[in-house]
């Protein structure tokens, strides 16, 4: 919990190194396959990450990511500091087209929360024959599932507030790296701008990281059994699930509806964030920010570690008790 240390050793001050970080960031890296920075939040690290674009250049992105991202994207068009090309990450062929005169592609897969998932390993390829670098957004699938540096993506990022972290008690970000040198320009920014975790959140993430496969597995085996009886029901319109993790989106005919139900739970928390041991859901469309080609009636479930009986037998309840 130092602010400080003893001058002249390894670690000088507590906004440069802690060693609960690096104990983090060792095993983080390791499943990543790569070295580790922690932030303050996964926001923070977006941020550092999209501070490297040089004046006016071009980011590729998805138009579905994680509102918080597209959002730090249209604030920095907004003020002339970068161009922004937004795609559907499901069409590699227009991605890969858009990749020419880009300096960043960044990717979300599977996507927050429409769960498209894209083809990392073509748009990487393309994109670095483009001269760009390329971010993958892992938070969704985690290293478990989904190892984006084996496929030769320059930067990973995760908001460890999410599954890594796993009990919704912290908030944490993530980026991970094979690139030395973007690795030191990392650790530059984040020392100057202080966007660094609290020693407790890593402390906590690192005890998180050691339950992470079991989680996974429980939420994947939990979010697969929904998926397969949602998928019976006629009155939703949709059930999206990419076949692998613990996030579902299911959209209802409307968002009068879709409110309803995500008030009708009573094991299922009404909530915002996802990644928990608790299951969790919420109609995205609630936040302004959220872009308008999400359906009105799309409600995201985070898949939690619960008995699957208890979760669909709660859900099957609150379906229910919306007219049809
Ligand atoms: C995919 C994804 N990336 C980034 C973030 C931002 O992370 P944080 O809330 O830790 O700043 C979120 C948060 O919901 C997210 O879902």
């Amino acid at each position: 919990m130092a602010a400080t240390y003893v001058a002249g050793g390894d670690m000088e001050y507590g906004r440069y190194d802690n060693p609960t970080w690096r104990a983090f960031e060792d095993a983080l890296g390791d499943l990543e396959g790569g070295r580790c920075l922690s932030f303050s939040s996964g926001l923070a690290a977006v941020a550092t990450i999209l501070d490297l674009v040089g004046l006016g250049e071009k980011v590729v992105a998805p138009r579905h990511a994680y509102n918080g991202s597209v959002m730090q994207l249209a604030d920095l068009e907004a003020r002339d500091r970068v161009k922004t090309h937004l795609v559907d990450i499901t069409d590699t062929e227009a991605v890969v087209a858009a990749c020419e005169d880009a300096s960043l592609v960044w990717l979300e897969s599977p996507t927050n929360p429409a769960m498209e998932v894209a083809d990392i390993e073509t748009i990487t390829r393309a994109a670095h024959e483009a001269g760009a670098y390329v971010v993958v957004d892992n938070t969704f699938a985690t290293p478990m599932l989904q190892r984006p540096l084996e496929w030769d993506v320059d930067l990973v990022l995760h908001s460890a507030t999410k599954y890594i972290g796993g009990h919704s008690d912290l908030l944490m970000g993530a980026i991970i790296t094979r690139d030395d040198q973007l690795h030191g320009v990392l650790k530059g920014r984040r020392d100057l701008v202080g966007a660094i975790p609290g020693a407790f959140e890593a402390w906590l993430a690192l005890r998180g990281l050691r339950t992470l496969p079991l989680r996974m597995e429980r939420a994947q085996a939990n979010a697969e059994e929904l998926v397969r009886r949602l998928r019976e029901r006629p009155d939703l319109t949709e059930v999206r699930y990419p076949g692998f993790g613990g996030m579902i989106a299911i959209v209802l005919p409307n968002g009068d509806l879709a409110d309803l139900v995500q008030h009708a739970t009573k094991l299922w928390v009404y909530a915002t964030s996802l990644g928990g041991v608790e299951s969790t859901l919420e109609r995205r469309r609630r936040w302004k920010s959220e872009p308008t080609t999400i359906p009105e009636g799309l409600i995201r479930l985070s898949v939690g570690i619960e008995d699957v009986e208890d979760l669909w037998e709660d859900l099957v309840q609150a379906l229910d008790s919306v007219p049809h």
